[in-house]
Order: C-alpha cells, then structure tokens, then sequence
C-alpha cells in the first residue's frame, strides 16, 4: 500500500487540525465563489480560458469524447470542454464546493456532481479524458486523488492537470511571490467578494508556495498506475501533467 501524499503541509493559518482541512478548504471557495472568475481573468491578463481550451486540445480531446472535469470551480476548463466534445459527447463537472457549483450553473448547463476528487461517484472506465484545472492543491492525498482518475478512465484514457509551480530562479520565485502573494490578493480586494476573495487568493498563493515538486507528483501519478505521466511547462510556472491509462 502506497503512503498518503498530502499536496502540502497542514497550513495553520486556514485550519488547526488537518482533519479539519476539507471543511475550511470548502469554506474558502464557497465564500470567494460569487468572485473567482473576475479574479482568474486578472491574474492572467484575460489568457486563461483560452489557454485552458488549448490544453485540452493540445492533450487530444476531440469532439463526441466524454470528459470528466474535477475540481471544475465555476467551469473555466468544463466550458472549453463542452465546446470541444460537441453535442455528440458527454462533458460532466465535479466539484466539492457548493458556492462554486452555483456559479458554474449559471454560466453553463452540463451535469454537475458535488463530491471530491478522492472519491469518484463512477463506474470504472466511464471516461475517455480526465482535466484538473488548479485543483490539485486542495485535496488531502494526491495518490488517492490519480487512483480513483485511473479507475474511472477507459484504457487508454487520458489524464490532464493543470497546475501552477515555483519558477526555478531566485529571480522568478520572487516575482511570482509579489505577483501571486501580493498582487492578486490587493486586486481581489477590488472584485465584488472583497474580503473572503482576498483570503481565497491568499489561501491560492500559500498552497502554491508549500507545494510538494513536480517530481512528487510525476511519481505519485506513476505510482497509481499512470506509467508515462509527463510534465510540460509554459511560462516558467504553468505546468502541464499529463499520462494515459
Ligand atoms: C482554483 S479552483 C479551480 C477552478 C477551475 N478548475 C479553474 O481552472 O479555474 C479550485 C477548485 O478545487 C475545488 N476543490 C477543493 N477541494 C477539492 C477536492 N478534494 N476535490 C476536487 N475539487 C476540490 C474547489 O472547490 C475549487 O472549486
């Protein structure tokens, strides 16, 4: 039996114990939902819709594939998704956060499923591609998380994470800590949320700060069965995980 992989050590400054870890996890995103996406739009300069759908492209979903989305958020990824799979495909959204589901319905009508990545609520095989857009820092145990992916893929199957990583210069690091620690969290201050998107943002920025290397997770991915798991970076931060089943 494979050891747990939490994606980062407990962060007191959100929750005391880490069994109390999902509950505030959900509380953050319910309470910055209502913002999330005026947030994302700034952070990337208004690319990050367009550069998730390119992933997606770039990873072969094509049209009437059936595609799951966790951690889905309000739909940034799912959005693209369905547009690419067209109505001949199946693109469905799971999310733990109620406050988010609620604002993804309102901006796009596929199914939606509130649960967590840890726990799939499908059938083996259901899926011919998995996407994960900024979510793995959230869930309690990244081998667990690639698991349940690996069950619920068909074989040959796909699975996609975005994530954002640590530059490997001094320089890079303290630029991405004054841009994601500093910045984002002052302008979320200006969006409609205010406050709790502010400590959404924060919260964002300390889960990226803490989290373990690409290597971890390259490994935890191989360790539940995904044998060519790869990265790709863009930009310095943006990495792109990807294997097949
Ligand atoms: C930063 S948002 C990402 C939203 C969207 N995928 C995107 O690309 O912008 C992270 C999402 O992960 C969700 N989340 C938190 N814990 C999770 C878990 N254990 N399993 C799946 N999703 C989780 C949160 O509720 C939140 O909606």
């Amino acid at each position: 039996m494979t050891e747990p992989l939490p994606p980062h050590p407990p962060l007191e400054r959100y929750y005391a114990r880490d069994a109390d870890r999902a509950r505030a996890v959900n509380e953050l995103f319910d309470a910055g939902a209502a913002s999330y996406e005026w947030v994302c739009k700034v952070m990337s300069l208004g690319t990050g819709e367009k550069y998730r759908g390119q992933t997606l492209t770039d990873a072969g979903l094509v049209s009437g594939a059936r595609i799951l989305d966790i951690a889905t958020g309000t739909g940034l990824v799912l959005r693209s998704a369905r547009a690419i799979v067209g109505p001949t495909g199946l693109a469905l959204g799971l999310d733990p956060s109620r406050g988010m589901l609620t604002e993804c319905r309102k901006r796009c009508d596929a199914p939606l499923f509130q649960a967590r990545g840890e726990s799939l609520p499908f059938r083996d095989g259901s899926f011919d591609m998995i996407s994960m857009g900024y979510g793995l820092r959230h869930v309690a145990d990244l081998t667990q998380l690639f698991r349940e992916c690996h069950r619920v893929l068909r074989p040959g199957g796909r699975l996609l994470i975005l994530e954002m990583t640590q530059p490997q210069s001094a320089w890079g690091r303290w630029l991405n800590r004054f841009y994601l620690g500093v910045a984002v969290p002052r302008a979320a201050t200006l969006s409609v949320g205010r406050a709790d998107a502010k400590r959404m943002m924060e919260y964002f920025w300390h889960t990226i700060e803490q989290c373990v290397p690409p290597e971890s997770i390259l490994r935890a991915m191989r360790d539940s069965g995904f044998a060519d798991a790869k990265r790709k970076v863009t930009g310095g931060i943006l990495s792109e995980y990807l294997a097949a089943r």
